[in-house]
């Protein structure tokens, strides 16, 4: 156990106040269990020899690029038809892969593989070039030859007895870039989203408790990066799903002295293939790319897109009447209402305790009237209790993970001793996604996954399932070491599967603490337990923005904190920016305070109040970007530099944002604070207060009572927004003299498909004149401001 992990064990240990003293009993039972069966497994350490790939010695071509042969190893480059380039070390072909939306995409033929000088090798395509050394260093570069990345060539540390060491070999690649270059991504990090010098683990985990700024890994990890400097923009994706370290650090120039230092990288992986991918382009182009690479986000139904109010610990179908009916008395918005593992029986996932639930789906219904949707939290562990029926229909449909002896593996989780489905195996996801038809007869409308890191309680080591538990992994077959980071991703696609068959005419709502490239398929994600505090807050953000440049838009905090009980400021503050996140949701500890915006005196529930009627207002603008996220990969929630990355200053903003194109928010993430320093990109922006212009690039100063976050909005944008009568209206900002502008609107024609209306902005004979697109007529009452 290194000090990490005593840090987390003694966090779990005293966390008796959440969890309860007898659990903090079992769960030291479990951890010496799972000990004793990873090392009844033999997963201890091996004797390894080191491997280099040695001298090329020849080269294939094949379709979209060829194969290099060294000494020791080869590579594989493969250019897709889009541009993304694969390379594969060992013989690694792109599949199978958790992370493609589907078979592997076919190549380019344009890209051929060409001998180069020095006895290396090239892939000439249309967007990368990428240089294999003869001794197995790569370089990817602009098609105008420009720097990117530079691999140098990779090592292994092959067992010396294969069997003993189950054939796996640990790999390390090293790579540099330029100075300048900033690192993004690795999915949802506690600090960024630029990420600094350090060491990142790849393995999902529950943090145990709470967690705040700096605590790594979290719930959803993921080997992507994204990599912005002034040469270009590219992701790197290496598709293993293995424990692993990524280790950053970032370049410097040394100011003309000819001294510069590049930034670096190195990964460490504890098994699987090295093999990976790399697009690049513009920001917009890059997440494009992995969208069709990993496929579209789903499209969450419009009522996902307002506010949502969770607790741990309603405890009572009237407590839920009660905080439903204070929203409502106090005219506040509320779109859905989330039941904690509180409202099953015993915690026992697809139960309700109907002691203090007596009629779900008549609560379902009267919430229905009044446009509030319930929300069922799903964990994956199911009680291992002989005679429960969800139990008996796992074990006869052999649905649970067992160990290396054929032995169910148990795990101590909220409802005791459990044991979990191995989500791996197609046969357990359609048996498991049968089990969500009782949750839409309770009258649930959506799905929240909680707990699939996998989490298991543990006093000490790993808070999860031995290494050697056994998964199906699609026939396969394989150990935890390499299902557990797409253990969660693959819960995501038992429910999202079956909720499309068991409601096709409904889009699913789904958002999940765990999963892996490739979760958005399925649905989104929340940001888990993050600790009540300012820190916890800036967190918050960066969560939102490190899980969108990887791909997953739909994401969001606990409004207000996890734990404990914000002042009436932070709780303020928090709801203010999460008004403008994709999941707008409060959610707290069962031995948390309140999380009600009334709790908080009359000056706070006034100003969440116009926070959450601003959401509302939003509304259309929100399900627009839904919809062009699963089109265009974009995330609704962008960092200040997605159109301006040769911006240096917008690659270290951390404390505002670009929500789509037309605003940039500047949320308030310090105590006291009633005014804040907003760094704009290039171009003019609009204090949506005030009306005022400024102009960008530079740092601005601008008001932020109480009342009110800064939010700007893009000269010459067009944003959808709800009108008193619950119409779309047009915001239509006015360009800049001499300039144009533009937007989309997003209409739900239902089932996941959009009608997409685009217009212009120009100046006209002095006026804003705004046209859509293939129309004479604008066709939505339109209000011009910023004149
Ligand atoms: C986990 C979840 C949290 C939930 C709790 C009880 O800690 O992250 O959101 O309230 O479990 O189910």
């Amino acid at each position: 156990m290194d000090a990490h992990d005593l840090g987390r064990s003694v966090k779990w240990v005293t966390s008796f106040r959440t969890v309860g003293a007898a659990r903090v009993l079992r769960s030291v039972r479990a951890a010496w269990w799972r000990r004793r069966v990873d090392a009844e497994g033999a997963y201890g350490p091996v004797a390894e020899r080191a491997r280099v790939p040695g001298p090329a010695c020849g080269a294939e071509p094949e379709p979209g690029g060829g194969v290099v042969r060294f000494a020791r190893s080869s590579l594989r480059v493969r250019v897709a038809a889009g541009g993304a380039v694969f390379c594969g070390w060992d013989g690694a072909g792109p599949g199978p892969s958790y992370a493609l939306a589907g078979p592997v995409p076919e190549v380019d033929e344009r890209a051929v593989l060409e001998p180069d000088t020095d006895g290396g090798w090239r892939v000439v395509s249309e967007r990368l070039l990428v240089v294999v050394s003869r001794h197995g260093a790569v370089e990817v570069r602009t098609p105008g030859g420009v720097m990117l990345r530079r691999e140098q060539p990779p090592r292994w540390w092959d067992p010396v007895d294969a069997e003993a060491g189950r054939g796996v070999s640990r790999w390390t690649q090293r790579s540099e870039v330029a100075p300048d270059a900033r690192f993004f991504g690795l999915g949802g990090r506690s600090a960024g989203p630029r990420l600094r010098e350090g060491a990142y683990r790849l393995w999902n985990s529950d943090p145990g408790g709470s967690f705040e700024p700096g605590d790594d890994p979290l719930y959803v990890t993921m080997p992507v990066q994204l990599v912005v400097a002034d040469a270009g923009t590219h992701l790197v994706f290496h598709d293993n799903s293995w424990d692993g370290r990524v280790l950053l650090w970032e370049g410097e120039e040394g100011a003309g002295s000819g001294h510069d230092r590049p930034g670096r990288c190195e990964l460490r992986m504890c098994g699987g293939p090295l093999r990976y991918w790399v697009i690049a382009g513009a920001p917009a182009r890059v997440l494009r790319g992995w969208a069709a690479l990993t496929g579209g986000a789903a499209v969450p139904p419009a009522w996902a897109l307002g506010p949502h109010h969770a607790r741990w610990g309603f405890g009572t179908e009237a407590e839920v009447r009660r905080v439903v009916a204070g929203y409502r008395e106090r005219g506040l918005p509320l779109s859905a209402v989330h039941l904690d593992i509180d409202h099953y029986r015993g915690h026992r996932v697809f139960t309700v305790d109907r002691e203090r639930f007596p009629d779900l789906p008549k609560l379902a219904a009267d919430l229905r009237k009044d446009g509030v949707r319930l929300v069922s939290i799903v964990d994956p562990g199911v009680k291992a209790e002989p005679g429960w029926e969800v139990y008996e229909a796992g074990v006869a449909a052999g649905a649970f993970v067992r160990d290396g002896r054929g032995r169910p593996v148990r795990g101590e989780v909220w409802a005791g001793t459990s044991v979990f489905p191995d989500f791996t195996d197609p046969g357990v996801r359609r048996w498991w996604g049968g089990l969500y038809a009782e949750r839409l007869a309770e009258g649930f409308s959506g799905f929240w996954h909680d707990m699939n890191e996998p989490a298991a309680f543990a006093a000490f080591g790993e808070h999860t399932l031995p290494l050697s538990a056994r998964h199906a992994l699609e026939g396969r077959g394989g150990d935890h070491r390499e299902a557990h980071n797409v253990y969660a991703l693959a819960m995501a696609r038992a429910g999202y599967e079956a909720l499309r068959e068991l409601r096709p005419d409904e889009r699913p709502f789904l958002f999940s603490r765990s999963g892996w490239a490739g979760m958005q398929r399925y649905g989104g994600s929340w940001s888990g337990d993050v600790t009540t505090g300012w820190p916890g807050l800036r967190a918050s953000l960066s969560l939102v923005l490190g899980m969108g440049l990887c791909g997953v838009p739909f994401s969001g905090p606990d409004v207000g904190g996890f734990t404990g009980s914000p002042s009436p400021e932070l709780y303020l503050r928090w709801f203010q920016l999460g008004a403008y996140l994709p999941l707008f949701r409060t959610h707290a500890a069962i031995s948390a305070g309140r999380r009600e915006p009334w709790e908080f005196g009359p000056e706070v529930l006034e100003h969440a109040g116009a926070a959450l009627r601003e959401r509302m207002r939003l509304l259309p603008y929100f399900v627009t970007l839904a919809h062009r996220a699963r089109v265009t990969g974009a995330p609704y929630v962008r960092p200040a530099w997605w159109r301006t990355p040769e911006d240096r200053a917008l690659r270290d903003c951390e404390d505002a944002f670009l929500l789509g194109d037309a605003l940039l928010v500047a949320p308030v993430l310090e105590p006291g604070a009633d005014r804040r320093a907003v760094r704009l990109p290039r171009g003019r922006w609009y204090d949506t207060a005030t009306g005022r212009a400024h102009e960008g690039p530079g740092q601005i100063l601008l008001d932020a009572p109480l009342a009110r976050i800064p939010v700007l909005a893009r000269a010459g944008a067009v944003v959808p927004v709800a009108g008193a009568d619950g119409g779309v209206e047009l915001d239509v900002w006015a360009p800049a003299a001499g300039r144009t502008g533009g937007g989309v609107l997003a209409v739900d024609t239902g089932a996941g498909t959009a009608e997409v209306v685009r217009f212009t902005t120009a100046w006209r004979d002095g006026a804003v004149a705004v046209e859509r697109e293939g129309a004479a007529e604008v066709g939505f009452p339109v209000r011009v401001r910023g004149v």
